[in-house]
């Protein structure tokens, strides 16, 4: 793919997709991850005498303009971290104030325009809202990874009208992700949570043929529990997904891939804070009880194999870390990993909406090798699914 190394921009005006889908409380922005990771784009677009225009979605407005839904409050935001203007354009796209926005700007000058997602035609990548998309400058930057299984007007349509290069926010995701899967330090651990295997089959699939080893916690850990036939009590478990699970540990052991599941657990009568709590092997899990966490022993099973590894790729909580104790498994192991990662020996990649919240909370994020800013994105990266934005650029 092309990045900004590829293009001169002197003089131009860029057109940079970005993702500031970002969460937006009472007029004002309660986490800026997002806002952080596009600023150096933003900076050399600037330093080297480009006019900015910045395109990007909110939520999910359904093609048409919401006012709850507006950039508005992000380009204030923007402007804080950027510590220079932006000007916010209000649109709906069909207005053609977009275009007349940028009549008597000049190079350096910033220019957020509305949610994309006000007009139908971003969504269906209608070619003539890629191509108004496309008017309102020379080059397209594409720097939001994040938004790249989404095959839009302003991800996918507009890439195929101006010259289309990876924004450095975009390059290192794909950097990063590159030295995870496709050109690793081998082995390579797997380590995946979170609560179905329904919503990772896909994902489990492609990686028991990629990867040496994958660990497996979180909610879904109990369906391949129960699969393998220990008890799970009253866990939330998919008992339609028994076979599958059982399928996905043959594909495993054809593939050469080892499976770790949970040993132990953390259990309780019901999921509440504070809740009284007992830590049980696998075999011992009583008819009434609700697994909520990974044990210690599996947490030193997991620490154990991070040791003979040289790459992690980490997606899922490996317990209800919303409540309180159940976050303790997947804060000692991101604790381990992070140590290791500190060390050199050990590459370690996270990325999905949940495990970023999880990392943040266990304080790590900083000490893991990358830290994706992608929820969905990184989902499909992960199952192998090329990315509808990311192919563009290839183009
Ligand atoms: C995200 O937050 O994961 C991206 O911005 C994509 O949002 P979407 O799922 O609404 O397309």
């Amino acid at each position: 793919f092309r990045t900004l190394d590829d293009i001169d921009v002197a003089g131009k005006t860029a057109v940079v997709r970005v993702d500031l889908n970002v969460p937006v409380e009472n007029g004002a922005v309660t986490d800026v991850t997002r806002i952080k990771r596009i600023v150096p784009t933003l900076r050399e677009l600037i330093d080297k005498g480009a006019k900015v225009v910045l395109l990007s979605h909110l939520g999910r407005p359904k093609g048409m303009a919401a006012p709850d839904l507006s950039l508005e409050p992000v380009a204030s935001a923007l402007s804080a971290i950027l510590a220079r203007p932006v000007r916010f354009v209000a649109t709906d796209w069909r207005d053609g104030r977009a275009s007349a926005a940028l009549e008597g700007t000049a190079p350096g000058d910033v220019l957020l325009m509305e949610n994309t997602r006000f007009h139908p035609g971003e969504e269906t990548n209608d070619p003539e809202l890629a191509a108004q998309f496309a008017s309102l400058g020379d080059v397209y930057v594409n720097d939001a990874f994040s938004a790249a299984h989404r095959a839009h007007a302003s991800t996918e349509g507009i890439a195929h009208i101006l010259p289309a290069v990876a924004g450095r926010a975009m390059q290192a995701e794909l950097e990063a992700l590159g030295l995870v899967l496709q050109d690793p330090d081998r082995p390579v651990f797997a380590l995946i949570g979170g609560a179905k295997v329904s919503t990772k089959l896909d994902l489990l699939v492609n990686l028991v043929a990629k990867v040496q080893v994958i660990g497996i916690g979180g909610a879904m850990a109990n369906t391949f529990l129960a699969a393998q036939g220990h008890p799970i009590g009253k866990s939330l478990v998919e008992s339609e997904m028994l076979g599958t699970a059982r399928q996905v540990i043959q594909r495993a052991k054809a593939a050469g891939c080892a499976v770790l599941l949970p040993v132990d657990a953390v259990v309780a009568d019901e999921l509440s804070a504070g809740v009284e709590t007992r830590t049980v092997s696998v075999d011992q899990v009583g008819a009434n009880d609700l697994i909520l966490d990974i044990g210690p022993a599996t947490v030193a099973l997991f620490e154990d194999k991070l040791q003979e590894v040289r790459t992690l790729v980490w997606n899922g909580p490996l317990g209800v870390f919303e409540v309180s104790p159940f976050d303790q498994g997947t804060i000692a192991v991101a604790r381990a990993v992070a140590d290791l990662a500190e060390t050199g020996r050990l590459r370690a990649v996270a990325g999905g909406g949940d495990t970023t919240a999880a990392l943040n909370q266990a304080g790590v994020t900083e000490r893991f090798s990358y830290v994706s800013a992608a929820g969905g994105a990184f989902l499909e990266w992960l199952e192998g699914r090329p990315l509808p934005g990311v192919e563009a650029l290839k183009a």
